[in-house]
């Protein structure tokens, strides 16, 4: 489903240069649900987000899907994230402004030739899903942490995806609120869905089926 085929980033700042990533040569199969581990600063989200087509490597290439990305135009890259990914973060990433609906009904704006009746009511099955009809008009700042990231969890759903990526998904969360998070990501994957998360917890990493250590910006 997503291949890195010898990744390789460097970020340069004036006084330093950081290889975040160094010669990653990582398979995740479609279906699999895999964490990635390891200490803070090792490298976990920058592998993500290049995983995900939010960040470009230095060198390497990613294949989704069948199709390499490197040298492929900005445009296509957003298409293949609207089409294929939906992403989780750890600090929820929702748009204060918008209304529950609205926050999940955010990436059918970019999907042309989509009706609008259609994606509310794909919308609300969605939101049903999470548990959350009751809190389809509440803001963002109207929900505790839980509620927000299931809202998340939600956008993520809406354009169909065949990835979810998630960065620490239950960061934020109490151990209650992140087992029912891990929940519905173990049941999504049951549903085919293919997941690969970044988290700190070991107990939840040991759900997933497949856990990749980083250390120091390479595969352990
Ligand atoms: N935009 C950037 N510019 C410069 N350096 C960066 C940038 N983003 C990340 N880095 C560096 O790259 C390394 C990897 O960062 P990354 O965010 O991938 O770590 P992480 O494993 O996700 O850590 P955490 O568990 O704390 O989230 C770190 O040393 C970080 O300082
Ligand atoms: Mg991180």
């Amino acid at each position: 489903m997503i291949t890195l085929d010898n990744i390789n980033k460097t970020f340069y700042t004036e006084e330093i240069e950081t290889h975040a990533l160094e010669n990653i040569n990582l398979t995740i199969e479609a279906g699999e649900f895999t964490a990635i581990m390891g200490p803070s600063g090792c490298g976990k989200s920058t592998m993500l987000n290049i995983m995900g087509l939010l960040d470009t490597a230095t060198s390497g290439s990613v294949i989704i899907d069948g199709v390499r990305t490197d040298r492929m135009a900005d445009k296509d890259m957003a298409l293949v994230r609207n089409l294929k990914l939906g992403f989780i973060f750890q600090s929820f990433n929702l748009i204060p402004s918008l209304n529950v609906l609205d926050n999940v009904l955010l990436p059918m704006l970019y999907r042309k030739g989509s009706s609008p009746s259609e994606n509310k009511k794909r919308a609300l099955e969605i939101i049903e899903r999470v548990g959350l009809t009751y809190r389809q008009k509440h803001f963002p700042s109207q929900l505790s942490g839980g509620q927000c990231q299931r809202v998340a969890i939600a956008r993520a759903l809406i354009g169909g995806p065949k990835v979810i990526l998630a960065d620490e998904p239950t960061g934020n969360l109490d151990s209650k609120m992140g087992k029912e998070i891990m929940e519905i990501l173990t049941k999504l994957n049951r549903e085919g869905v293919t997941i690969v998360m970044v988290t700190h917890d070991e107990e939840l990493a040991k759900e997933a089926g497949r856990i990749i250590r980083l250390l120091d910006g390479k595969l352990a």
